[in-house]
């Protein structure tokens, strides 16, 4: 048998295999090219899906602050705990406000005596559920309350099951008064009764009889903490936070998206009412069906930025809202003021108005900023050219330092960075990895601000393998092109699996419990493992299935080559080369893939997940099956 039949009989055999063979793929280490940038990989986070409030934000008490402007009569999430045998009403008081900002309170009304052994209260039952869980050691309560009729306490604060059968933390707050004044308590819950995560619990505060009739409490901004990440007061969710920490963003986009513009211009993020006390806080209705308490606020998002290390991308608001509504050149006055004042907030000194209101909220540390953003997607509006230029003007004039990012591309002043989104369907994304790759060099740099493959997505779908890949094969794209890409984020980060307004999302969870996507898994891998220089690649490799980039990482003296096989076939490289590479001292090779529809779920939060190994390389060149639908990482140590 002559060798071209040989070779066409091994194509056959290939073939019918389902294996694509015979490629080379040459990596020109001698060739180095761009510097890689050096924030590439970051996060956007907005709060969509819950992904704030029941999410990342660690309050697990719903509907914590009242007040008529938010919530009406709304007592969602709230419920009467009486005895049998006694009544009792809550409703919401508007004779009784708290305070100015939240001008309401929750009254609870006893409407029959309540004999000793009877009791009547409050109980919460949070986001879909208040967790128990193994590594939930205690809580910290606290609570605005009051009482007339006599009643002078005690109050008892407990986690109990939702029919009251177990309770897992209980403590009393001793006496209370006619006036409004916060009570702070621990919870401590019994170990042993907590042997597995739980969400069919509430969270009560009664009072025991005897009592009369005419006792009523009032209460207002209820509030219950779990452990906190890094133990910040007002923190963030211990496993959703470390998921993000993990993934060592370099910067941190905040607070959206359409979060930040509102519905309305009055449903903004009106970011001067998200700071200081949480009795302070109105919240306001978000644009995504829900409202928003701002627990989670400017300073929040700045000490989260902070804590992982990651550079801000901030997201300010230009007079823009979903509905249309523009606020005209000639009243944006206050819009401006608003937006400097926020970023003398953020980096102020203490001898300045914002910056000592910063440092009265528990952070006199000015913060570095540098990515100020007018605005979000605002080809939607119409008259972006006016607003853009009036806040470039307005914030470069007095910031120069800032490094202004547009939405839109306009003429009316430059655009140093522009922010590009993209949610496409299946096989948009490797078939333009190409699509910055002849973008002008000269002129503004890129930020991938917001992208995700989207298709074929129902309420039961969390992106699955073949979607994860897609978005990286378009990754390497922008981590070849990084010397005018600069930042790249994927968007939705969080995804609350009781309250899904957009689908898919990075990282999905419910009270107690949260997975990664195998997107998420490609975003982890893309930015835990980087190089500092980009190094040319090449392949005959059919450029629709195969993509690739590789980087030099000089502080590990490391080769790193990511490659991605979005086709349903292994992909094999027959020769690997590494072009002016004499010798290496091993290495390890990292492999994320799974089948094509392939998801990650609570029950089998792992299946989809990236496996490493060493990977033996003693020679510059070798072979390389890349597996169907799969992210491979080889790092080569020099
Ligand atoms: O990421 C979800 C939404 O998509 C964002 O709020 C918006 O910027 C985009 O349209």
């Amino acid at each position: 048998m002559g060798l071209l039949r040989i070779i066409s009989a091994l194509t056959v055999l290939a073939a019918v295999l389902g294996l694509t063979y015979g490629s080379v793929l040459n990596v020109n280490y001698n060739q180095p090219g761009h510097d890689v940038s050096p924030i590439l990989w970051g996060i956007f986070f907005e709060e969509i899906n819950h992904a704030g409030d029941g999410g990342l934000y660690a309050e697990l008490i719903k509907n914590r602050a009242l007040s008529p402007k938010r919530h009406g009569s709304n007592l969602d999430g709230y419920a009467v705990v009486k005895s049998e045998g006694v009544d009792g009403r809550i409703y919401v008081s508007r004779e009784n406000p708290l305070n100015s900002v939240l001008d309401t309170s929750l009254r609870v009304n006893v409407d029959s005596n309540v004999a000793a052994g009877q009791r009547i209260g409050v109980s919460n039952n949070g986001y879909w559920g208040i967790p128990t869980r193994p590594d939930y050691t205690s809580y910290k309560a606290s609570f605005y309350a009051k009482a007339v009729g006599g009643f002078t306490g005690p109050l008892t604060v407990q986690i109990e099951s939702t029919n009251g059968s177990v309770v897992y933390a209980t403590a009393q707050v001793p006496s209370i008064t006619e006036e409004f004044q916060k009570y702070e308590v621990t919870l401590t819950p019994t170990p042993a009764l907590i042997q597995t995560p739980s969400l069919d619990n509430v969270f009560t505060i009664t009072a025991n009889g005897p009592l009369t009739t005419n006792v009523s409490i009032f209460f207002n901004v209820i509030s219950l903490f779990p452990p906190t990440f890094k133990n910040r007061p007002n923190g963030l969710r211990t496993d959703l936070a470390q998921k993000l920490a993990d993934a060592k963003p370099s910067f941190f986009r905040f607070p959206g998206g359409n979060f930040l513009e509102g519905a309305t211009i009055e449903e903004r993020f009106a970011w001067e009412d998200t700071i200081g006390d949480i009795a302070q806080r109105p919240g306001h209705m978000g644009p995504w069906g829900y409202y928003s308490t701002d627990g989670l606020g400017l300073l929040e998002y700045l000490e989260f930025a902070e804590d992982l290390n990651a550079e801000i991308v901030l997201g300010v608001f230009t007079g823009y809202a979903l509905n249309g509504e523009s606020v005209p050149p000639e009243e944006m006055g206050p819009y401006i003021d608003s937006v400097l004042n926020e970023i003398e907030y953020i980096i102020g000194n203490t001898s300045t108005t914002w910056g000592a209101r910063r440092a009265a909220d528990g952070h006199p540390e000015p913060f570095n900023l540098t990515y100020v953003e007018i605005g979000n997607e605002d080809w939607i509006s119409n008259d972006y050219h006016l607003r853009y230029a009036i806040f470039y003007d307005s914030i470069l004039a007095r910031y120069p330092q800032m490094e202004i990012i547009a939405t839109q591309v306009v003429d009316s002043r430059p655009i140093p960075v522009i922010d590009d989104h993209f949610y496409p369907g299946f096989g948009w994304f490797p078939d333009n990895h190409r699509y910055y790759d002849n973008a002008p060099r000269n002129g503004s740099k890129i930020f991938v601000g917001e992208y995700a493959t989207r298709d074929n997505i129902s309420p039961e779908e969390y992106a699955n393998t073949a979607a994860a890949m897609d978005d990286a094969a378009f990754m390497t794209g922008i981590e070849r092109n990084s010397d005018i890409v600069i930042m790249a984020c994927y968007a939705p980060l969080f995804g609350h699996l009781n309250n899904l307004a957009w689908q898919p999302d990075g990282i999905y969870f419910n009270g107690v419990q949260s997975f990664a996507t195998p997107a998420w898994w490609v975003q982890h891998l893309f930015s835990v493992i980087r190089g500092d220089t980009y190094i040319p690649t090449t392949s005959d490799a059919d450029e629709q299935k195969f993509f690739h980039v590789a980087s030099r990482n000089s502080d590990t003296n490391t080769l790193i080559l990511k490659m991605v096989n979005t086709d349903q076939n292994d992909i094999q490289i027959e020769t690997v080369t590494l072009e002016g590479v004499t010798s290496t001292r091993g290495g390890t090779l990292t492999v994320l893939t799974g089948g094509r529809w392939d998801q990650n779920e609570l029950a089998e939060p792992l299946r989809v997940s990236p496996k490493s190994q060493a990977f033996n390389v003693t020679s510059n060149s070798f072979s390389y099956t890349a597996p169907a639908f799969s992210l491979s990482i080889l790092e080569i140590q020099l």
